[in-house]
């Protein structure tokens, strides 16, 4: 059982407040911090601040500390619930003591991190490792493991990076690896020779990195961006092994008028959803893409339907979804999509967000599972990416700690899995279909 519960205010990779738990059980005790996005949709849980403007201009966690510390962690302890059996129970005590529909009244920043560290908690009960209680959560058939492939993120635009790029992630993809820690070595080779051709190209300036650890050269035109990762992969000798996946995060630049491509420059360069489809078919069609992140807005339905009947890529929704199985089910009905992006701060508990990815899992789609570009080191979405079978993951630059951190956790989790002779494979150019 839980003996105790606490929280402190902490802080992520942006430097702003983030919840921190420490729960204790006679198995020892487990601690979570919960991440946060710049690009957030309006249909994700509701992470609570304090609103004060005296300190971190009003960003402050302390509110959630406090119904960590006096609400929610003293009525789960009394609760007696155990987190090897009950974790389900635990968030759903959890979800009612709140009341909202959004987690507002005592915040998914507050619900998460118990959440988190219950999971943690739960694993040590049972003696087992996160993955491998996370995929008993998750009903995922354990009979062999599924290494994802990690699409990191080494140009950085959108709301991550101060460059006029509107275009918010371009990732690499290693499927033609034979294992993860493959993978993630050639990942490595092509940032730092990106790197070099950033630098070459646009100056040694243009090497400073953004949120999620890319480089932010002074660039606007997805082409010029696939364009380097193309010339990148190329010169570090993994052509044709490594693909590309993108997200444009298009809410962040959708207006009423339009999707504005120019928002960070000042000036204008506003595209409607079909001139926007004709731009992603004629990048689909020049470059190696295999995945494409919420190429239009989260409200935009009859585009993502439209774009979806004839989309060859993997087409991921993210602030679409929010990781809620309503919405999952709203697009399932509507052909909007045919992959859910998995973070768990967008719905605020360990087992909604599993349920979501069943959801997802069984009207055929793939499940993406996410970083925010406000990290942690917290490395929780690695055991969750192997539990689940999800196939791929993103946790952006292999650069800047709070990124790397989830791919050397999955690094001992390869290695963990061979030295016990379980059975693993790399999801490779298979990923769209690692769980079924
Ligand atoms: P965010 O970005 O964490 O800033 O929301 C990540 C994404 O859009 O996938
Ligand atoms: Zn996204």
């Amino acid at each position: 059982a839980i003996q105790s519960i606490r929280a402190s205010q902490r802080l992520d990779s942006r430097g702003k407040p983030t919840v921190q738990v420490d729960l204790k059980s006679s198995h020892g005790t487990f601690r979570a911090l919960v991440p946060s996005g710049a690009s957030k949709g309006d249909y994700e849980a509701v992470e609570l601040r304090d609103g004060d403007p005296s300190a971190f201009q009003g960003n402050g966690v302390t509110k959630a500390c406090d119904n960590v510390n006096r609400i929610l962690g003293p009525k789960v302890i009394e609760s007696g619930l155990d987190p090897a059996r009950d974790l389900k129970k635990i968030d759903e005590l959890m979800i009612r003591l709140d009341g909202s529909a959004d987690k507002s009244k005592l915040g998914a920043n507050a619900i998460l991190a118990i959440s988190m560290a219950a999971a943690r908690a739960g694993a040590a009960a049972q003696a087992v490792e996160l993955y491998e209680f996370l995929a008993g959560e998750g009903a995922s058939p354990v009979n062999e493991y599924v290494m994802p492939v990690p699409f990191m993120n080494v140009l950085n635009g959108g709301d991550h990076s101060g460059n006029p790029m509107a275009f918010q992630e371009f990732m690499i993809a290693p499927t033609g690896a034979a294992s993860f820690a493959e993978a993630v070595q050639w990942n490595a080779e092509t940032y730092a020779t990106l790197k070099g051709i950033v630098q070459d190209k646009y100056g040694m300036a243009a090497t400073g990195l953004g949120d999620e650890g890319g480089f932010a050269p002074p660039i606007g035109h997805p082409e010029e961006a696939l364009d380097l990762l193309v010339a990148a992969i190329a010169k570090a000798g993994h052509e044709g092994k490594i693909k590309i996946g993108i997200d444009p995060a298009s809410q962040s630049f959708f207006q009423k008028d339009g999707y504005n491509l120019g928002f960070k420059t000042g000036k204008p360069n506003i595209l409607d959803a079909a001139e926007l489809g004709e731009l992603y078919r004629q990048l689909l069609d020049k470059y190696p893409i295999v995945l494409l992140e919420d190429p239009f807005g989260q409200d935009d339905w009859d585009a993502f339907s439209k774009f979806n009947e004839s989309c060859g890529v993997e087409l991921v929704g993210d602030d679409l979804l929010a990781t809620n199985i309503n919405r999952v089910k709203e697009a399932v009905q509507k052909h909007a999509c045919n992959s859910m992006l998995l973070k768990v701060n967008q719905i605020g508990t360990v087992t909604e967000a599993i349920a979501a990815a069943q959801e997802a899992y069984s009207a055929g789609w793939s499940v993406f599972v996410s970083h925010r570009s406000g990290e942690t080191t917290d490395d929780f979405i690695a055991d969750l990416t192997v539990g689940l079978r999800t196939g791929h993951l993103k946790s952006g630059a292999p650069a800047r700690g709070e990124r790397v951190a989830k791919y050397n956790r999955l690094m001992d989790i390869e290695d963990d899995l061979q030295l016990r002779k379980v059975s693993v494979r790399y999801a490779g150019a298979s990923f769209r279909s690692a769980h079924h």
